[in-house]
């Protein structure tokens, strides 16, 4: 069958299954009590995971799907920074005790927009309330075209042993398509500076799909962002939602590459990442240099999957502080209020900020373990996983029955137990993933989702 006609029968808009299940089964039924409740009863011996999420930005890149806003004042950006100083104080007291945390992660928006006396401030409370783990991570979003020289050595005082450097692509009619200016020198120099503090972990983003690119632009991008020499690289299709954020109605849907289009450009990129960088592909859209602990993880099935894409952080629970912030507990799911102004409303008051969530049934975990590792890449055994949970595999073995096409079309191997995607198949593992999916069939006919490819 002809990319093309793959596309056209699985590409779809499919969530990417950061969590499950996913953000929009979130409601009102979940609220700060029970937050407040999850938080108490989170067991003792639990290692812990922290996202802090910082809504501001220098500039409004216009594909941008985060939840950010651009602040150019630093009277509401130290605001924040006390809110979130606060929040974390509220939640380490209902945790009622110095929980271990093996990784901490900064996003955003572009969490350097905080004045760097705040970012020390905030990670030393961190470290004052929670035991942080020698080795633990503490990763942090940057955009190397704004990296004052107090941020950049706030970064030591905070401890920062991981940083994800945004690039996107390189090429100018794209940037200047796309409302981002950077060059490669500037990104570079960025990366130089990093590495002279002793950050040796590097994590770049890269995107497809975005206004004039095509496939020789992507690989020149690819290309030249090999010489940055990043241990993992993140490589996004970009997701075109202007019913969800405004701002992307700037761009030009004319310029946009169709879908055949967007997959010969992904495709092209793993090419020059795997074949010219030595990089290996991790799920459906990470490459990692052999060596590195996600390719490791890879390649022993203990790779997982949260709201930051693929990782290797076990922890049983994380911690979401900030405006919009996700976190995922043994019980459910919550998130923070999205606007800056609800979420300090709250947190002012001395109220926890959750403005929805889901409490997770025991089939929501059965479906949740078996989409984890479908997107993980991983051989899944639909028998032993419905086992491991104590329940049966009935269910899953039905939802199995759409896999046959998958089959029929090269992309999947399905033995009636166990289920792996072929390479030919990694483009469509949210596809397969979406079987297992008791949700999605609920969904109206609102396009909620990207693209799948
Ligand atoms: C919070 S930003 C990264 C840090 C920093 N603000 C920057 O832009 O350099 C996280 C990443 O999300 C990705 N991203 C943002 N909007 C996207 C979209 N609409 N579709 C796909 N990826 C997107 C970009 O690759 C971006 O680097
Ligand atoms: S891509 Fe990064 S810098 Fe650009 S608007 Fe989004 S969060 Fe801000």
């Amino acid at each position: 069958m002809t990319h093309a006609a793959l596309i056209a029968r699985y590409d779809g808009r499919i969530p990417r299954y950061t969590s499950y299940p996913t953000a929009p089964h979130f409601s009102t039924a979940v609220g700060p009590q029970e937050y407040a409740a999850w938080l108490q009863a989170l067991p003792d011996d639990a290692t812990l995971s922290l996202y802090l999420h910082v809504p501001f930005c220098d500039r409004l890149c216009l594909y941008c799907g985060c939840n950010t806003t651009v602040v150019r004042h630093e009277a509401p950006r130290r605001a924040y920074a006390a809110m979130l100083e606060r929040e974390i104080r509220m939640v380490a007291s209902l945790i009622g005790r110095r929980a271990a945390v093996g990784h901490v992660h900064w996003g955003g928006g572009t969490p350097t927009t905080l004045p760097a006396d705040c970012l020390v401030s905030i990670m030393n409370t961190v470290r004052e309330l929670f035991d942080l783990r020698a080795g633990a991570e503490v990763a942090i979003e940057i955009d190397p075209t704004v990296l004052p020289a107090d941020r950049l050595e706030a970064l030591s005082g905070m401890g920062i042993t991981r940083v994800s450097l945004g690039v996107q692509d390189l090429e100018p009619d794209v940037q200047q398509a796309i409302g981002r200016k950077q060059s490669y020198a500037m990104t570079e120099d960025c990366a130089t500076k990093l590495r002279g503090m002793g950050i040796t972990s590097l994590n770049l983003d890269l995107i497809y799909g975005l206004p004039f690119q095509t496939v020789d632009s992507v690989a020149r991008t690819a290309r030249r962002a090999l010489g940055l020499g990043a241990d993992r690289v993140a490589v996004f299709g970009y997701a075109h939602v202007p019913w969800m954020k405004r701002h992307q109605s700037l761009i030009d849907e004319a310029a946009l590459p169709g879908p055949l289009a967007r997959f010969e450009q992904s495709r092209m990129i793993a090419r020059v990442l795997e074949e010219a960088g030595g990089y290996v592909p991790i799920g459906l859209d990470h490459y990692a240099k052999p060596d590195d602990a996600l390719a490791q993880a890879s390649a022993t099935a203990g790779l997982k999957r949260n709201f930051q894409g693929y990782t290797t952080d076990t922890a049983p629970a994380l911690i979401g502080l900030g405006a919009s912030s996700i976190g995922g507990l043994p019980q459910g799911y919550v998130q923070n209020a999205t606007g800056v102004p609800a979420y300090s409303a709250a947190i002012g008051k001395g109220v926890l900020a959750t403005a929805r969530g889901i409490a997770v049934t025991e089939e929501d975990k059965l479906r949740r373990a078996v989409i984890e590792r479908i997107m993980c890449g991983d051989e899944t055994d639909l028998v032993a996983i419905a086992e491991a949970h104590g329940m049966d595999a009935g269910g899953l073995l039905a939802a199995a029955a759409g896999l046959d096409r998958f089959v029929a079309d090269g992309l999947v191997v399905w033995d009636g137990q166990r289920v792996k995607m072929t390479d030919a198949g990694r483009p469509f593992t949210r596809s397969a993933a979406a079987l297992f999916d008791a949700y999605l069939k609920r969904d109206d006919a609102k396009p909620r989702h990207a693209q799948a490819v």
